[in-house]
């Protein structure tokens, strides 16, 4: 019996994951080089430091510590700029309605987010009251696939891990709710989410009533 939806922001809940690729891809190319679309699926769900590292190990460029987190608090400036200009037109189809659905049923809902901007994006799109609990990069120390994330959510909100369930656009964060004993909807196409128990293509395809069957 599912008491509680835990879900992730970016790719889940918003369409925030053009906006990081955006500033990532600008960052790159101050570095003199460039990465595909293909490569940034690897970076959805993993943290911003993480991220850095790929995408420097891509670019084939060395950098000190300090000249890694001013490059990392560079991409967040104009990351930062674009969602601060984000409105509640970019929820992703049918989120808001599954959220207020969550509630009527009577079931507690997280958010489970590795990004340190979740506040900022649910305060521009108005979803900051769907939540009881918020679990995000501010206070997470292990990035997805690691459970953490989830796990602290669940124990927030006082509900065994058995009886929560992840939404997840993320490879790595279907894993992350696996690791940590929890039912997945994975959002997204059923290659790359395969371990979920069940792939929709968005939350419109989703409602209350088909936790029940999981
Ligand atoms: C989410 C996104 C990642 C992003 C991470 C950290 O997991 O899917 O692409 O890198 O959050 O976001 P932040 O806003 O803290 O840089
Ligand atoms: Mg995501």
């Amino acid at each position: 019996q599912i008491r509680a939806c835990i879900f992730d922001l970016d790719g889940v809940i918003v369409d925030t994951a053009v906006y990081h690729y955006r500033a990532w891809k600008r960052l790159a190319n101050e570095l003199g080089f460039d990465f595909t679309e293909e490569d940034n699926e690897k970076l959805k769900g993993i943290s911003r430091v993480q991220s850095l590292e790929l995408i420097l190990g891509w670019g084939g460029v060395e950098k000190t510590p300090a000249e890694k987190l001013e490059l990392a608090t560079r991409k967040n400036t104009w990351y930062v700029e674009m969602i601060q200009a984000m409105t509640p037109d970019e929820i992703l189809p049918g989120a808001k309605e599954f959220l207020q659905e969550v509630k009527a049923a009577g079931l507690k809902s997280a958010l489970g987010s590795a990004s340190k901007n979740s506040g900022l994006i649910l305060e521009r799109t108005g979803l900051l009251p769907f939540f009881d609990v918020i679990i995000d990069g501010n206070v997470v120390s292990a990035s997805k696939p690691d459970p953490e994330v989830f796990l602290k959510g669940a124990e927030a909100l006082q509900i065994p891990p058995q009886q929560c369930v992840v939404f997840e656009d993320a490879l790595a964060g279907v894993q992350a709710a696996r690791a940590g004993g929890m039912k997945v909807i994975g959002i997204g196409s059923p290659e790359i989410l395969g371990d979920a128990d069940v792939v929709v293509s968005g939350l419109s395809a989703f409602r209350v009533n088909m936790l029940d069957a999981l």
